[in-house]
């Protein structure tokens, strides 16, 4: 009842319409309207209403509203599911990945449980950001599939250049920032055919801090949201979209690397001095170069030369005594 009452509301725009029309067309009472329409606003559903005149969205809500993530989206993305919360989406899409094809997407208002990488969660507060996750069936190798992580990142970057003609910067492998602060990350999970080493399938899970939020006091200095550094109306809607075109049309010719320029050029570590952090220890390197699987090449200190394909790195600071 609620989804319809949304789709109802979304289908109007922001124009008005009543409660009569509203029950007529769902086949129920006035009351009954009136009721779920106070939920979906305690629910934090900007949604105005007049006696007169009925029901609209408030011109400046950002309901996640699936209609209008499908509208020209491109059809890799058959089927996406929106959800008011889950514990990961990444999570929930595992439990699906051998029933459905690629391409279908889940997409939350809120996460329980969202997940970083390297065992860290992800804040994922009520209606704030983007929480999605699509589900790939590629056939490329393990090694190759750090590729897939730089396309979503790729994505990103591009649609908040489209949306809000913000320059992020992309921090190997898959972090975005602004300004110094990290407003969204990719947590790509894959399941391993371990005779061949290929993917049985990957879950891209894509998570953006869109909505100024008050973040956790160890988030504070490092995170940030896109609104904290734009004056535009924000559509998640859209965003949504324009990250999953993006990414489509970069995945579907992985095997030419046509992300790999852009994804060079808004590095925020190549060429840096950088330091990198292994399980147990770490160490100073400089950046030399990033290669056609996104993979990091390195110089260490001794002058050998190495090619990273995991871990963390950091950009270094230059010490004042380095001068
Ligand atoms: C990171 O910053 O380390 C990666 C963050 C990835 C977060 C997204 S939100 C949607 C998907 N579901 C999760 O539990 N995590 C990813």
């Amino acid at each position: 009842m609620k989804s319809k009452i949304l789709q109802i509301l979304n289908e109007h725009c922001d124009t008005y319409i009543s409660g009569e029309e509203i029950s007529s067309k769902l086949k129920v009472s006035r009351m009954t309207i009136s009721k779920q329409i106070r939920k979906l606003i305690e629910q934090g559903y900007q949604i105005e209403s007049s006696t007169k005149k009925g029901y609209r969205f408030s011109s400046n809500n950002d309901v996640l509203i699936k209609e209008r993530i499908i509208d020209n989206l491109h059809p890799f993305f058959y089927d996406i599911e929106t959800m008011e919360k889950i514990s990961s989406t990444n999570d929930y899409l595992k439990t699906l990945a051998f029933d459905k094809q690629e391409g279908y997407v889940c997409i939350a208002d809120y996460q329980e449980k969202g997940k970083g990488r390297n065992g860290r969660s992800f804040y994922s507060p009520k209606q704030k950001g983007i929480y999605m996750s699509f589900l790939l069936k590629p056939t490329l190798s393990v090694y190759e599939s750090l590729k897939i992580t730089a396309c979503a990142s790729v994505a990103l970057w591009e649609a908040i250049k489209k949306n809000y003609q913000i320059d992020s910067k992309i921090k190997w492998v898959n972090d975005i920032f602004i300004d110094e602060k990290k407003i969204g990350g990719i947590l790509c999970e894959a399941s391993l055919e371990m005779n061949t080493a290929r993917m049985d399938y990957m879950v891209v899970g894509i998570g953006v801090n869109v909505h100024k939020q008050i973040f956790a006091k160890d988030l504070a200095s490092v995170a940030g949201s896109i609104e904290e550094f734009s004056d535009k109306i924000i559509s998640r809607n859209q965003l949504i979209k324009d990250i999953l075109n993006c990414f489509y049309k970069y995945y579907n010719e992985i095997d030419k690397n046509t992300f790999l320029p852009i994804y060079k050029e808004h590095s925020s570590v190549l060429y840096k001095d950088i330091m990198v952090y292994e399980k147990n220890y770490s160490y100073p390197a400089k950046v030399l170069d990033i290669d056609t699987n996104a993979s990091l090449i390195i110089e260490k200190e001794d002058g050998s030369t190495l090619t990273i394909n995991s871990g963390e790195v950091s950009i270094r600071k230059i010490q004042e005594n380095d001068f």
